[in-house]
């Protein structure tokens, strides 16, 4: 799909549907709204007349009024004036282009949605986002062609003001849900077609594409390093582990290192526990456990003209969590990279042992920040639903920028403590450490701690996105399904380093 900014008159715009949006209480259109309503001869101010459309958020009404060169009018509903938010913004153009899409409407014009409240270059983006990623749907394995893709969009507002900056917002957007549409397609893919080699090819797709440099690790090249921890995992599996590594940005300025973030995503492509067997009731969505791994390449396909002299690192270790006849068992103990041994008590608690050597593989990249995102744990949807991931740091400078980005993002964070007093839970009668506490208590935060053991000296912070990856019912920006949580929060995240930087 296409998506471009144009500076002109929206009413004035040929396609399968126009967009307008109207806040909650309003009696008559506004702004933009009320050109469309003139060239359409009061037909927006009928709607509001007679009470059938009241702007309640992400509301849609579908109008066929003469006097504008679009097929139809979409008028969608704001909410009320003093809760606009650009997330809500976002959530509307999402609502209204989605059901464009469902019509068929094959083009769309659409304003910004700020009402005249919100920035307009912010709201930009945030409609160019919602465009995207409301109208999204995996298709790829259905026999029958379905409701047709949308071809283009257009963001249509008067000129010429600031309309360069807005242009460039439109196409941030876009790019920025793009990455998110990536991560939802590949976290979508059925595990026995993203096997850890081929979503190492999918990696290099995406390298290719945005001009970064890619490594692929095959199991000799793990063994040779010590990651006995990502091969343990890997090992119940006919699809042997891989570990991926991607670098944008410059290799080094004025002879010293760059400005470094490592990214770190959990891509466990398939995780059945292994030998300790997951229950069978809702296993066929455990092809999701690699979502962290495909965050972290939606952010890299949109990495370009993002964020220039900052060097961004991917790590990705990926493997598959089966029971197979080699599979890890409980009671093995494992060295990781870094030197620490760990006995295995739970195989399920899988993904910290890809993140302990990605993590002290992270180390070579000393002065680097380190942001891992996984879907480690069930306990952090326990802790805080589905609208919210676990954020763990013990630097509260990191903390503040991740709660920043993810809050205009509408990808929220919450902070949950990484305190030392977890630590009795990992203590081993064998080993250094063991992978899973005795109990269920806190364990989102007791794997946060057991991570803690592999991070040297780095700044680090690790999002438990378990519960935000996958949502559990549609929502104007999202299906049932994949989310493609944490790109546009990263993104966000490292567009506003840049800035300071
Ligand atoms: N991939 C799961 C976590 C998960 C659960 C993700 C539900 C998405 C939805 C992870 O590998 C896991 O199995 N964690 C265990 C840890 C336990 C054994 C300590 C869990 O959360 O039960
Ligand atoms: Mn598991
Ligand atoms: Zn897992």
């Amino acid at each position: 799909m296409e998506i471009v900014f144009r500076s002109g008159n929206l009413a004035e715009r040929p396609a399968g549907a126009l967009v307008v949006g109207i806040l909650e209480g309003a009696r008559r259109p506004a702004g933009a709204a009320a050109a469309v309503d003139r060239a359409a001869r009061g037909a927006i101010s009928d709607l509001l007349a007679r009470r059938d459309f009241t702007g309640r958020h992400a509301e849609v009404a579908v109008l066929y009024p003469r006097g504008l060169r679009a097929k139809r009018l979409l008028v969608v509903g704001l909410g009320v004036p003093a809760r606009l938010t650009l997330h809500r913004a976002r959530l509307a153009a999402a609502a209204a282009v989605r059901r464009a899409r469902e019509l068929r409407a094959g083009t769309v014009v659409i304003g910004g949605l700020g009402a005249g409240r919100l920035d307009p270059v912010a709201a930009a983006q945030a409609t160019a986002e919602g465009a995207v990623l409301g109208p999204w749907r995996f298709t790829a394995y259905r026999s029958k062609p379905g409701v047709p893709a949308l071809r283009r969009v257009e963001l249509v507002e008067p000129g010429p003001g600031a309309s360069r900056a807005r242009a460039a917002a439109v196409a941030r957007g876009a790019r920025w849900a793009e990455g998110a549409v990536l991560a939802r397609d590949l976290t979508c893919t059925p595990a026995e077609d993203l096997t850890p080699a081929r979503l190492a090819a999918r990696a290099r797709e995406v390298a290719r594409a945005v001009g970064a440099r890619i490594r692929v690790l095959d199991v000799p090249a793990m063994e040779r390093l010590g990651m006995n921890a990502i091969l343990g995992v890997g090992r119940g599996s006919a699809h042997p582990p891989r570990f991926i590594v991607l670098e944008h940005g410059p290799r080094a300025v004025k002879g010293g290192p760059p400005s470094t973030v490592v990214l770190v995503g959990k891509g466990v492509t398939f995780d059945a526990g292994g030998i300790s067997l997951k229950p069978r009731d809702g296993l066929h969505e455990m092809k999701y456990d690699m979502a962290g791994a495909a965050a972290v390449l939606g952010v890299f396909a949109a990495l370009p003209g993002l964020a220039p002299g900052l060097r961004v690192v991917g790590l990705i270790p990926a493997a598959e969590n089966m029971p197979g006849g080699r599979a890890l068992k409980p009671g093995d103990v494992l060295r990781a990279m870094n030197g620490t041994t760990i006995e295995i008590t739970n195989t399920d608690a899988e993904g910290r042992l890809l993140l302990a050597d990605a993590l002290s593989y992270a180390k070579r990249y000393r002065t680097a920040t380190v942001v891992d995102l996984a879907t480690l744990t069930g306990a952090v949807g326990i802790a805080l639903g589905t609208v919210v991931a676990g954020l763990f740091t013990a630097d509260d400078a990191l903390a503040a920028e991740l709660l920043a980005a993810g809050e205009a993002a509408g990808e929220r964070l919450w902070r949950l403590p990484l305190w030392d007093a977890y630590d009795r839970d990992l203590e081993s009668d064998t080993a250094d450490v063991v992978n899973a506490a005795p109990t269920r208590e806190g364990g989102a935060c007791v794997a946060a701690r057991f991570l803690g053991r592999f991070t040297g000296g780095q700044r680090w912070a690790h999002l438990d996105i378990a519960s935000t990856a996958w949502a559990p019912a549609e929502r104007p920006h999202e299906r049932r399904g994949p989310t493609g949580y944490g790109v546009r929060l990263v993104l966000e995240w490292l567009a506003r380093r840049s800035e300071r930087a």
